[in-house]
């Protein structure tokens, strides 16, 4: 059974004092919550604040990207053992990162592979552009972004990640994928490939989130879905009214 996992992506907003705010009021409204992962994924300057803000509670913290590398000269680069201090996550390869920085599936993997040595979780982002969606491309184009990222990865490692499939022109734009077709990606493009990768149990282990403009109030639609088992969530993160609402109402529609 996999527990669901949502968490927010905050990306490039909230200075140290602002995100601390965030943290606080996340970690009093979310105390009761049980069922469910949840995590934040501050800028690398909030990291430490928050990661302290909220030691001790049930909200875990992530970065949003490092090197591989252990350390060195790569000015303006974080580490995996810097990170370690501070994160039990890692969001790796958002499409963000993978269209204005250069991200490719063999950085990513690189990614991947020092994360896991460094006991942190991945979370793994892939999705498809509007382009690639219209043509057709959408199974295709997937199922080569998991066969990237975890080239080389046992079965054993391959179930620590936890992937995020964020079709790109769902992200920040108000659009959402349906929940059916959501549902439908992630079996064909995603858990078939990995069953033929690995095996039936590496395939229903990996917990894999949606992205793309969730909402509190559509993240039930999706949450029920099954294949689906939780939310990387960006604009809707950043206030405490909205990141909890979405996880209060996943909470519910999974109890109801
Ligand atoms: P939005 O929720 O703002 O669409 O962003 C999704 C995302 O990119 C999370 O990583």
């Amino acid at each position: 059974m996999r527990k669901p996992f949502i968490a927010g992506n905050w990306k490039m907003h909230k200075t140290v004092a602002e995100a601390l705010e965030l943290a606080d009021g996340l970690r009093e409204s979310l105390a009761d919550v049980a069922t469910m992962d949840i995590a934040v994924c501050p800028t690398a300057t909030a990291l430490h604040a928050v990661s302290e803000a909220l030691a001790g509670s049930n909200i875990g913290v992530g970065a949003q990207n490092m090197y591989w590398e252990e350390q060195g000269a790569y000015t303006g680069e974080i580490a995996p053992p810097m990170v370690k201090e501070l994160a039990q996550y890692i969001i790796i390869g958002h499409s963000e990162r993978r269209e204005y920085f250069g991200e490719t599936d063999e950085t990513v993997n690189a990614k991947i592979k020092a994360a896991l040595a460094h006991g942190l979780t991945p979370i793994v982002c892939i999705g498809e552009s509007l382009e690639q969606n219209e043509a057709g491309e959408t199974v295709s184009f997937v199922r080569s972004q998991i066969h990237g990222a975890f080239a080389g990865l046992s079965a054993s490692d391959a179930q620590k990640l936890v992937l995020a499939y964020e079709p790109i022109w769902a992200i920040g734009t108000g659009l959402t994928a349906t929940p059916e077709s959501a549902n439908a990606t992630i079996r064909t493009a995603i858990r078939d490939v990995l069953k033929a990768l690995y095996d039936e149990e590496t395939a229903e282990a990996i917990r894999v989130q949606y992205g793309g403009s969730v909402k509190p109030n559509n993240m039930a639609e999706f949450i029920v879905m099954p294949d689906i088992d939780g939310a990387l969530v960006g604009g809707a993160s950043l206030t405490v009214e909205a990141f909890s609402g979405i996880i209060k109402n996943a909470v519910a529609a999974l109890n109801g």
